[in-house]
């Protein structure tokens, strides 16, 4: 069903387009068509990570109470992780509820944050300390949105694309390894629709992240405490980056604990630096990320919960370390 007839079949009146102000300058007519068969409303905020506060919610809120806002309303996602994680956060609450759509516009939301109902806010710096799972009503993805994706961005998503392919398709880490650029053209919507379809699995399993679910985590225990420590020091790091950077020394715990081989961890460094500078960390760094890694939501009383890669393509046990 297109957004149009799952408007009208709802008998929607009411519609929240919260999205990423860049997105909606350079697609500015891309929701005309639903003036037609609602009442459109635009909250636009800029897209960064400070933004992800519970200021941005409460600006939400505000909004839709003033616009008297039904739970048969609707709030639309339209832009990356930000926009879906605020946006998520918002339709969860408001009313104890309203319709959800999410429409990503960047390869991280496509693949990821768009799907399976996480939103969250941070808290101190500590990434989505605060939030629900909140299924959206629909995720609408159209790949054309990558032509105006910066690279930048598009490493930010690629990181996620690498992770996927590492814990659960080896196929695609086959054809990744071949890649000497990125840009959007080398972007297959299959691999895309691939990941996707992986996620969903996962999310249909366990929804609220207590056993499998998890292991969509590879490389974000260090990659969380990466973006923490470049927050507490006012510094700016992309999610994707953390995260290439969180794969590189969760693949080496995995081959530490016996499970990867060296010449797996190598091969899985070499790509990664092909494309995303290495970080240099001084040892009070190590200290704190060791530190924050002990925040992270997976520990079980106190205890540190990695996940592990075992081979190339294939996730082992959560191991307690
Ligand atoms: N981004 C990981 C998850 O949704 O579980």
């Amino acid at each position: 069903m297109n957004l149009s007839d799952y408007i009208s079949a709802n008998q929607i009146q009411k519609i929240a387009i919260l999205c990423d102000e860049k997105v909606w300058q350079l697609y500015p007519d891309y929701f005309q068509f639903l003036e037609e068969v609602a009442e459109v409303h635009y909250i636009s905020i800029e897209a960064k990570e400070q933004n992800k506060d519970i200021d941005s919610v409460v600006f939400g809120w505000n909004f839709l109470l003033e616009q008297k806002f039904d739970r048969n309303s609707l709030l639309i996602s339209w832009g990356g992780g930000i926009i879906c994680d605020i946006g998520g956060m918002i339709a969860a609450t408001f009313k104890r509820g309203i319709r959800l759509v999410n429409v990503p516009t960047t390869l991280l939301a496509m693949i990821d944050a768009a799907h399976g109902g996480k939103n969250g806010i941070n808290l101190k710096h500590q990434k989505n300390v605060i939030g629900t799972f909140y299924l959206p009503e629909k995720v609408i993805v159209d790949t054309d949105f990558l032509k105006t994706l910066p690279r930048k961005e598009l490493l930010n998503g690629f990181a996620e694309l690498i992770k996927y392919a590492l814990i659960g398709n080896k196929a695609l880490w086959e054809e990744l390894k071949l890649l000497t650029k990125i840009n959007y053209k080398i972007i297959k919507n299959e691999w895309i629709e691939e990941a996707i379809r992986f996620k969903e699995t996962l999310v249909t399993e366990d929804l609220h992240d207590k056993g499998v679910r998890q292991i969509l985590n590879f490389g974000h225990t260090v990659g969380h405490a990466i973006e923490r420590l470049y927050a507490e020091k006012k510094r700016t790091i992309s999610h994707g980056y953390a995260v290439a950077m969180g794969i590189c020394y969760e693949a080496y715990l995995s081959h530490k604990q016996g499970a990867l081989t060296w010449s797996e961890y190598e091969e899985i460094l070499q790509f990664i630096l092909r494309f995303y500078k290495p970080l240099h960390f001084t040892e009070s760094d190590m200290t704190a990320l060791t530190n924050y890694c002990f925040d992270d939501k997976k520990n079980k009383n106190e205890k540190l919960r990695f996940i592990f890669l075992e081979q190339i393509g294939k996730t082992g046990n959560i191991c307690p370390i």
